[in-house]
């Protein structure tokens, strides 16, 4: 959304913490032995204890407060009772939510306990690219260029970049215009970010797989060619100069 008054600024910023504050919670409330469905439930009593609505369920009636991603799954992972977190398993949770008509969207990866099947290098390779790639991001950078930015930084750690899942604006729905801030470079997209819209930017680096494709329950997601996929994402303010972090409570770097 494009950002023309403080109070939609102040209406951001508050479901942005209300998020990323959820998002931290949760990552540090996961442990061995707990379904995806114990630990969704967390996040939803989160949620509803800030009068915040879960935005996949609002939008797509998600079965889920969250998304909850475990190892081969690579988004959209549905909590259930009958996923139960393992030692070193590599875990991503989701949280969207709206408050007040405000949205706000945010994500990341991490390695349960201790790292026994080495996912740290994907993890730690998907975080410094969203790093990077928000860094370089300003009013009037294309969109083309970040996704350069990132496929590029994915190649030289010696993974791959998921093409078909992409950021996106976000503010007053959960998925806005521009609807695809993509991990690669599509050189006919001439799109720029512009100052004062609010934007969630998300990274889908791969360990093998180009592409993220649907199982039969309609909505988990899995790569195309195997492997695991990382994901971390900040809703952000582009302003002339460095982005705002909105979601920088959630603590994922
Ligand atoms: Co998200
Ligand atoms: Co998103």
């Amino acid at each position: 959304m494009s950002i023309t008054k403080e109070s939609e600024l102040i209406g951001m910023k508050k479901i942005s913490e209300v998020v990323g504050t959820t998002l931290r919670l949760m990552t540090e409330f996961a442990k061995v032995g707990m379904s995806t469905k114990e630990l969704d439930e967390y996040g939803g009593e989160i949620l509803k204890s800030y009068g915040a609505k879960s935005a996949p369920y609002e939008t797509y009636k998600f079965p889920g407060y969250t998304c909850i991603s475990v190892n081969e799954v690579a988004a959209h992972g549905i909590p259930s009772e009958k996923t139960v977190l393992k030692e070193g398993d590599l875990v991503n949770i989701d949280v969207s939510a709206e408050l007040n008509g405000f949205w706000s969207d945010n994500g990341g990866s991490f390695v349960l306990g201790k790292d026994i099947h080495n996912h740290q290098p994907l993890v730690e390779a998907s975080k410094e690219i969203l790093q990077k790639a928000i860094n370089s991001i300003k009013g009037g950078v294309k969109i083309a260029d970040i996704g350069y930015l990132i496929e590029t930084e994915a190649r030289k750690s010696g993974f791959t970049v998921i093409k078909n899942l992409a950021g996106h604006g976000v503010g007053r729905g959960l998925h806005e215009a521009p609807s695809d801030i993509l991990n690669y470079r599509v050189k006919s997209n001439k799109e720029r970010f512009k100052k004062n819209t609010t934007v969630a930017i998300e990274t889908f680096i791969s360990t093998k797989s180009n592409y993220a494709v649907e199982r039969r329950d309609g909505w988990t997601l899995i790569g195309n060619k195997g492997g695991f996929i990382a994901q971390h994402e900040h809703t952000i303010l582009v302003t002339a100069d460095s982005p705002v972090i909105l979601t920088a409570g959630n603590g994922i770097w």
